[in-house]
């Protein structure tokens, strides 16, 4: 029987120590590109793709995760009495209804593929999705991850969103060596986590979107630690892609890295000139100040 993807897992455990001091007491996820946190990007991303049982793995200092897709009465108070009803809409529309939020802690930071299996017992035997909300990924009205889910339904098999990257970038991602298929997407013949440019099987790069058959689970509980000593979902994928078909996609879509400074930057600017109350006086700005003068 053809199986859909309910269920999405947001791995949210880690330090932030890229964003420091910004991220000291407030989660990386938490950081708004103009006037919305990643973490929302994320999940609108997730309930587009008809996701409704979000699982974030989380650790002690990500409290304000939990609380910013909780009720808060005081502020619904004071805005209803206010007769603030715009803000009272974005508030109360921060998750549709028939969504529900599930916090599983990972009580040590050992890697996204022991974080991916702390979620094991919530997600059960069924296909999932992981997104990492720090690659925020803006695209032409069908989100990514709708994109992976329309494919998944169609191959029933695990499923990477890539992209290619610079290829004295290839340290920075896992890498993935793929037939050329059929169109958009491959089938992965190889995944590598990090390698140094010189070994890197090519410039494919995953970004923040998984999709993954339960048997991942398994495989991670035999992963050990791998580079940065850190057990790496990587290293289970490469197990998996043994016994499964997993392919590679090429999503419609742009990428900003909101893990590194000079990509929360890029994305904050493009994100502004395209929000409809304020890309005209910004662009009126950048002219006066940063582009050369409107003709
Ligand atoms: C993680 C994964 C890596 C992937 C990347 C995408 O790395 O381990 O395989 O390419 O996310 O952003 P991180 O950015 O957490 O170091």
């Amino acid at each position: 029987m053809a199986q859909h993807i309910r269920t999405a897992v947001f791995p949210v455990a880690g330090l932030g120590t890229r964003f420091l001091p910004a991220t000291k007491a407030n989660p990386k996820e938490m950081l708004p590109v103009v006037d919305k946190p990643l973490i929302q990007y994320a999940v609108e991303e997730a309930v587009a793709a008809g996701v409704t049982e979000m699982v974030f793995v989380t650790s002690s200092s990500k409290r304000a995760i939990e609380d910013h897709f909780d009720r808060n009465f005081e502020l619904e108070t004071v805005l209803a009495q206010r007769g603030k009803d715009e803000l009272l809409a974005i508030v109360n529309d921060i998750l549709p209804k028939g969504v529900n939020c599930v916090y599983i802690r990972q009580p040590e930071a050992l890697g996204l593929g022991h974080a991916v299996l702390c979620a094991k017992n919530v997600v059960g035997n069924h296909p999932f999705a992981v997104i990492l909300a720090d690659d925020l990924i803006d695209d032409d009205g069908r989100g990514c991850l709708a994109q992976m889910t329309t494919l998944f339904e169609q191959q029933q098999c695990s499923l990477l969103g890539v992209e290619e990257v610079d290829h004295n970038e290839t340290d920075k991602y896992g890498i993935v060596k793929a037939n050329k298929g059929d169109g958009r997407f491959g089938r992965v013949e190889q995944i590598v986590e990090k390698p140094k440019p010189a070994d890197a099987p090519s410039n494919l790069a995953v970004v923040g979107r998984y999709i993954l058959t339960p048997r991942i689970f398994e495989l991670l509980e035999s992963t050990g630690a791998g580079a940065g000593g850190e057990i790496q979902l990587t290293d289970a994928i490469a197990d998996l892609l043994k016994e499964e078909s997993v392919l590679a996609y090429q999503f419609n879509g742009r990428r900003f890295d909101c893990g590194s400074k000079l990509g929360y930057l890029t994305a904050t600017v493009e994100y502004a000139l395209k929000h409809p109350a304020l890309k005209d006086e910004f662009l009126d700005y950048l002219h006066r100040y940063c582009l050369p003068p409107k003709k």
